[in-house]
């Protein structure tokens, strides 16, 4: 495991306003020293994926002295990926990624990375993916589940966070939605094994409740790749979204709605579902709050569904 080159919140961003000007040293205002002694350093799970990497450059762009973003990915080839794109604008900071495949990483690592972070905001995928063995009885491959998130949450725990942020799915209540089929054997003896991605992101989602780590846990509709911060967004729970029969919603809305819950007591202790409204239809959401409010204190019941 490579040494930890994440920026810790305080003493890197002391030193990297630091300046060294025709060899003097030049001390940073006191405004600035303020700032920086405010920022909050929020990891980033998933920041080369679609809708973490909204997350993160948008963290990154904001004002300086609001947040320190420390992105995790799990390979070089994903942390070069993100360095080499200016997307949204965005350039981003080599010190600012750390490679780390949460499923398989070392626990200590994982609290070197908690170690002073404010919060973390998870949007990490949780595809079903081949373990390497092959099932005897079907002769087909072994799916294995991300305890990654697990992972997280533990460590998140250990260290303290004081918020994590979780992108779930729309779906849960429904134990036969299709998504759950997806990578579901069917063995000699009618059981099944693998599938059921749904149930095994709520079983991270009553996991992270059960923690006591403050939360908050959205659950977004498909996902699209169309420009944020242009619809009307509405939310519910339990797969029942008042206001629209619209099913989806941009990766960058959610990334904003994310956003929203880093900076909004009303988002923690909460779950809900999140979709938009189609173009043109409604007024666009700029208010956050409201939105978070129009639930009127309602949150998803995870007596309903199943978790694996
Ligand atoms: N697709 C939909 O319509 C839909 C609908 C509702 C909810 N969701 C959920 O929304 C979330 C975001 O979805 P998305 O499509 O934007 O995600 P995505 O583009 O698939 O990105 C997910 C990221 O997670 C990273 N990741 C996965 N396992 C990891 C591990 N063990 N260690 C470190 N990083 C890991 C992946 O890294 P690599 O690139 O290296 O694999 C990838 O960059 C997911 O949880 C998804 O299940 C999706």
């Amino acid at each position: 495991m490579p040494a930890l080159e994440a920026p810790k919140r305080m003493p890197l961003l002391l030193l990297s306003t630091l300046l060294l000007l025709g060899g003097r040293l030049c001390l940073p205002p006191c405004s600035a020293l303020a700032a920086a002694a405010t920022a909050r350093r929020v990891l980033v799970a998933g920041a080369g994926g679609q809708t973490g990497q909204h997350v993160f450059r948008k963290l990154l762009a904001e004002p300086a002295g609001q947040y320190v973003p420390v992105g995790i990915v799990r390979s070089e080839a994903s942390r070069d990926e993100l360095l080499g794109s200016t997307s949204g604008g965005v350039v981003v900071p080599p010190e600012s990624v750390v490679v780390c495949d949460i499923a398989n990483a070392n626990p200590s690592f994982l609290d070197d990375l908690m170690r002073d972070a404010d919060a973390i905001v998870i949007c990490t995928s949780a595809k079903p993916s081949p373990t390497g063995e092959i099932d005897e009885a079907t002769g087909r491959p072994k799916f294995g589940f991300p305890t990654a998130i697990l992972n997280l949450i533990d460590a998140a725990k250990r260290g303290g966070v004081g918020h994590v942020v979780l992108c779930g799915s729309m779906g849960g209540t429904n134990p036969n939605h299709p998504l759950n089929g997806l990578g579901k054997v069917r063995n000699a003896d009618g059981t099944s094994s693998g599938g059921d991605i749904l149930k095994w992101k709520r079983r991270s989602e009553v996991y992270l409740i059960d923690s006591g780590c403050p939360y908050t846990i959205v659950h977004p509709g498909g996902l699209l790749n169309e420009p944020g911060n242009e619809r009307e967004l509405c939310v519910g729970v339990d797969d029942v979204v008042p206001g629209t029969t619209n099913n989806s919603i941009p990766r960058e809305d959610v990334a904003n709605v994310m956003i929203a819950a880093l900076e909004d007591e009303r988002f923690r202790g909460r779950s809900f579902d999140l979709v938009s409204k189609t173009v043109g239809d409604g007024v666009v959401t700029r208010d956050y709050a409201a939105l978070i409010e129009s639930l009127a204190g309602k949150n998803c019941d995870y007596s309903l569904g199943e978790a694996a």
